[in-house]
């Protein structure tokens, strides 16, 4: 029986560049490669994780889908498990945003116009994974607002383009999760965080008036600067 995706894990397999190989980094109960795997829409299909343990589990969700043979489970670190120009889109699901950019800091191919789509739903600090992508070098093809068991994630979709861009609070904050179905929701669970947030800030700095702008309910300066760098459109 086909597995059924949550709706973090739904929304990311929209995100996939069709009709090129796709590998699920940190696959765990490999849901989503099982997913992936059954649709027959990419050549090739990756599930991978760290650790022998979930790699098992998704092997067991493999047969109960019945589509083993449609898929390849690897064990290692991050994208140490594939080669160069070997996939169009990369899942990286439910890790830290720390370990999402460590784990690309650790595959310099990744860094390439023409490159993977990268496709992130990161656990933790979502605005501190947009900071970093951005002045990265990369671009969003999309990045949108998605509830799950009583949280709200983002789902992101990434490409180099080597436009470095140095972001604001509230850009690195919401992304363009404001496009979206949702948006409202999600921009109000951001906000719930910055009274916290601010504890940490120094009182006169420009992240403080940031933050008491955004608390204060003011138009935030992003409103004034260009729109943000756009990756590829996406695939429909
Ligand atoms: C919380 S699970 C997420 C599972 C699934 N992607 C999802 O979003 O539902 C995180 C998985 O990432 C794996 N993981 C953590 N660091 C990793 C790394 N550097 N390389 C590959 N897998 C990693 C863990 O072993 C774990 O199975």
């Amino acid at each position: 029986m086909l597995p059924t995706l949550d709706a973090r894990l739904a929304a990311a397999a929209e995100l996939v560049r069709p009709g090129e190989p796709v590998a699920d980094i940190g696959c765990d109960h490999g849901k989503l490669t099982a997913v992936l795997a059954a649709s027959g829409k990419y050549p090739k299909v990756i599930g991978a994780d760290l650790r022998p343990g979930p790699l098992a589990k998704a092997e067991q969700t493999l047969e109960h889908a019945g589509c083993k043979d449609r898929a390849e489970l690897r064990l290692g670190d991050g994208l140490s498990v594939l080669t160069e120009n070997e996939v169009g889109s990369i899942v990286l699901a439910g890790v830290s945003a720390q370990t999402t950019w460590e784990i690309l800091e650790k595959a310099p191919w990744v860094f390439t116009v023409g490159g993977p789509r990268i496709i992130m739903i990161p656990a933790t600090r979502h605005d501190a994974l947009r900071r970093w992508l951005w002045e990265h070098g990369f671009s969003f093809a999309a990045d949108r607002p998605v509830q799950a068991a009583g949280r709200w994630y983002a789902v992101m979709a990434a490409e180099y383009t080597g436009r470095v861009y140095a972001p604001t609070f509230a850009e690195c904050l919401f992304g363009s999760t404001g496009e979206w179905p949702g948006g409202k929701g999600y921009a109000d669970w951001q906000k719930a965080k910055l009274p916290r947030m601010r504890l940490g800030v120094p009182d006169g700095s420009a992240l403080a008036q940031e933050i008491d702008s955004l608390l204060a309910g003011l138009p935030s300066q992003a409103a004034s600067r260009p729109a943000l760098p756009k990756g590829e459109p996406l695939a429909k």
